[in-house]
């Protein structure tokens, strides 16, 4: 019996999914950027004063400025943490919990979370 197309497809398939996240990897910061600013996605800057680029700050101030943010959160569990779900240290923040409540995907988390660290 020979392979056919489908085992030669699969191994395609497989070799794509495993250069994938290299590919991607340059990426992620502008894509967290992305997300983070998406008023349908994490809307950070309705509330959070941010550098959206080298030069704009936003004035929001319902919630601290995110600047500093290795300083503030050595731990990456930390922050992904308060993405998900603020409530977690503060029950009556009016930050939404963003994984919690299936706003963002754990991978919108982590983009965003690498592009935080940029801040
Ligand atoms: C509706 C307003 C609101 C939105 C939208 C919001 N936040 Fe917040 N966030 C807050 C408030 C208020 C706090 C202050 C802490 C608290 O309430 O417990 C906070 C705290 C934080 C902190 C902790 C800062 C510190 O120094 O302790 C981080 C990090 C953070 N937010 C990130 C984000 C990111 C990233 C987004 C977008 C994905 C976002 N927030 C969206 C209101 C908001």
């Amino acid at each position: 019996m020979h392979p056919g197309p489908s085992l030669g497809l699969f191994i395609f398939a497989a070799a794509m999914a495993n250069c994938l996240p290299v590919l991607a990897e340059p990426d992620r910061v502008p894509k967290g950027a992305r997300l983070a600013q998406d008023v349908a996605k994490g809307n950070c800057l309705a509330c959070h004063a941010m550098p959206t680029d080298a030069k704009a700050v936003t004035s929001a101030n319902i919630g601290p400025p995110l600047i500093s943010i290795r300083a503030r959160f050595p731990e990456r569990e930390q922050l992904r943490r308060q993405l998900w779900d603020a409530g977690l240290t503060n029950p009556d923040t009016v930050m939404p919990p963003f994984g919690k409540h299936q706003i963002l995907t754990t991978e919108e988390i982590d983009l965003i979370v690498d592009y935080l660290y940029t801040l």
